[in-house]
Formats: structure tokens, C-alpha cells, sequence
């Protein structure tokens, strides 16, 4: 399936490795949607934009936006620092695995994950089968600009260098942002040029899906 990226340089799109054969090969029940009929999903570290692109993005298409983050906090009623304080990380993934099969329920949908989603096998199982997965980037140092207060970031608070820890996090997390099927830097590529190189993206798949029909 031939794929587009960006290497955030601001070069065109070249082909890239397609999702890893170890999950893009993984048993998913039911029969696959082409990747043109999947809803879209962001994945990426906290602070790559995931939701600032993610709402341009689905005004540019008319598909509806939605954020994982969000619906766990409005079905919790509380915050996500809070979830982690009170019943723990462990308690939130498990939230955070039902908010993705909600949202993956309308395939007209543009959807923001948390940036821990991939983190579980499961939710890369789901993903693998039933999303057009795009994995946004940054560099550490603007990530760090994104995300202050970093009180308000679980995975960040109370660590005395948050650079550092953002560094050491995204070594350790890099092999869970691997699987993906279109990858852009954002770093210094503002929000609406990002989701306008996603929407080129998701518009090839369309074309590619009515030419292999003819
Ligand atoms: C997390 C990222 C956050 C949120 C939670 C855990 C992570 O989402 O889900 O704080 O483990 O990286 P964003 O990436 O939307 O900030």
C-alpha cells in the first residue's frame, strides 16, 4: 500500500515502511475497512499537536472531531491528573482503550488519542484494524514549550528536568509510535498546514481505492 510522509523540512511526500508486518498481520475479527473508509486517528506524543491539527483537520473534510482524552474525563467527570491521582494510570488505560472503541464507532470522524494510547497491545490491535493511523512528531524542546503547565500532564509532573524526561519517555515510547500509516512533523509546520497535508494524504487513498475498482 503505498504511503505518504513528511520529514518535517517542508520536502514533499516519499514512500515510507508500512505498518509493521508483526501487527499489520495481527488476527482482527470481522472483515478490514479500506483504509479510505476508516475514520482518522492522531497518535503521538503529548505536545505534537494532536488536537489543534486534529480540528482542522475534520473542518477540512466535515467529519466530526473527537478526543479520547475528553470523553474519559466527561464520562469520569474530573480531569485526567485527577483520574491518575485518584484510581491510578493503570484504571485511566483502561478508560482510555473503551474511549477508542466509542470513537471508532462512525467512520467519519477525525480523532485525537491520548498520547499514551499506544502503549497497550490492544489499543494497537484496534487501531491496526479499524483507523487510518497518522503519527504526528516534535522535536523534545517544542514539545516542552506545548505542554506547560506540566502540572496538568501526569506523565510530566514532579520529575525535576521535564526536558530530560521528555527525552527519556520518547526513547523509551519509541517503539509503541511505530506502527503507522502516514507520519508528519510538526515542529515547525503550523496546525493548519499539518491538517492540510493529512487531508492530500487521506484524498490519495480515495483515489487509489476508485482506481483499483475500474
Ligand atoms: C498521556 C498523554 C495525555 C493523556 C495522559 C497520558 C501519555 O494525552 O492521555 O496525560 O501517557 O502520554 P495528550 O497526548 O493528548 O496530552
Amino acid at each position: 500500500m503505498p504511503v505518504n510522509t513528511d520529514d518535517g523540512r517542508g520536502g514533499g511526500m516519499r514512500p515510507h515502511a508500512p505498518l509493521r508486518p508483526s501487527l499489520a498481520t495481527l488476527p482482527v475479527t470481522g472483515v478490514e475497512p479500506p483504509l479510505a473508509r476508516r475514520p482518522i486517528v492522531l497518535i503521538g506524543f503529548m505536545g505534537v499537536g494532536k488536537s489543534a491539527v486534529g480540528k482542522r483537520l475534520a473542518r477540512l473534510l466535515g467529519y466530526e472531531f473527537v478526543d479520547t482524552d475528553l470523553m474519559v474525563e466527561q464520562v469520569e467527570g474530573k480531569t485526567i491528573a485527577a483520574i491518575f491521582a485518584d484510581e491510578g494510570e493503570e484504571r485511566f488505560r483502561e478508560m482510555e482503550t473503551a474511549a477508542l472503541r466509542e470513537a471508532l464507532q462512525q467512520p467519519a470522524r477525525v480523532v485525537s488519542a491520548g498520547g499514551g494510547i499506544t502503549t497497550r497491545e490492544e489499543n494497537r490491535r484496534i487501531l491496526a484494524g479499524s483507523a487510518a493511523v497518522v503519527l504526528l512528531t516534535a522535536r523534545p524542546e517544542v514539545v516542552l514549550m506545548r505542554v506547560r503547565p506540566i502540572e496538568k500532564r501526569p506523565m510530566l509532573a514532579g520529575w525535576p528536568d521535564p526536558l530530560e524526561r521528555i527525552r527519556s519517555l520518547m526513547q523509551e515510547r519509541a517503539p509503541i509510535y511505530s506502527e503507522y500509516h502516514c507520519r508528519f512533523d510538526t515542529s515547525h509546520c503550523p496546525p493548519r498546514v499539518t491538517a492540510e497535508k493529512i487531508a492530500r494524504w487521506y484524498a490519495s487513498l480515495h483515489t487509489e481505492e476508485s482506481d483499483a475498482r475500474r
